[in-house]
């Protein structure tokens, strides 16, 4: 079985889907591509038809999939694939993220694909940044869990029923480190 993972992040480089995508992939060791802001007007579908099994993680984006991975995903011309998800949400609540988790339910009912389940994670805000912190590693212990749940049942090839989960840290904390970052964004634009 050869297992894709696409990174939908429109971002280049230092995605939060990255630090997901990576935390999956040691478990099950699958090539990675990126289809982001700059590369998605190629046609990926000579690439994807490479493999069996594909895992499309990507930020949630206005309640849908990033209009560049929409875009890229109308395009291509594949098949007869087993597909699984990874959405990746900003507001704490993963409950957010089944909003993209059922767009590339409907895309694989609509084009052939077999959907088998993926995971919504909320609070990923910061992700990127919080993992390379020591003293914030307990973040991790909810999706921690999960990816390896998901990589057994991609490895096992089997249905992974959907799960929401979010960051293990209580909202008003995530709120208040959302808080800070921004300002401090703000400063470095206004010179402050
Ligand atoms: C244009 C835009 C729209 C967004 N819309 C939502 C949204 O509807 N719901 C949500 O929970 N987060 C939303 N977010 C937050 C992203 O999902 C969040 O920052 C995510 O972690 C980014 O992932 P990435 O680094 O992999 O691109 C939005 C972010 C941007 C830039």
């Amino acid at each position: 079985m050869k297992v894709l993972i696409i990174n939908g992040s429109p971002k280049i480089e230092n995605s939060n889907s990255e630090v997901l995508v990576n935390k999956l992939n040691n478990y099950i060791n699958a090539d990675i591509i990126q289809i982001n802001r700059k590369n998605y007007k190629q046609d990926f579908s000579d690439i994807i038809n490479n493999y069996d099994t594909l895992i499309f993680a990507f930020p949630l984006y206005v309640d849908g999939i990033p209009s560049h991975l929409l875009e890229s995903l109308t395009n291509l011309t594949i098949e007869n694939k087993n597909v699984y998800a990874i959405v990746n949400c900003g507001f704490p609540e993963g409950n957010h993220a089944k909003q993209g988790l059922d767009i590339i339910r409907n895309y694989c009912i609509h084009n052939n694909l077999n959907y088998k389940g993926g995971l919504g994670i909320g609070g990923c805000g910061g992700l990127n940044g919080m993992s390379k912190n020591r003293l914030l590693k307990f973040i991790n212990v909810n999706i921690n869990k999960y990816i390896k749940d998901l990589s057994n049942s991609i490895l096992a090839n089997e249905e992974f029923n959907n799960v929401l989960t979010k960051i293990n840290i209580p909202n008003y904390i995530y709120r208040h480190i959302g808080n800070m970052s921004w300002k401090k964004d703000l400063d470095k634009l206004t010179h402050k």
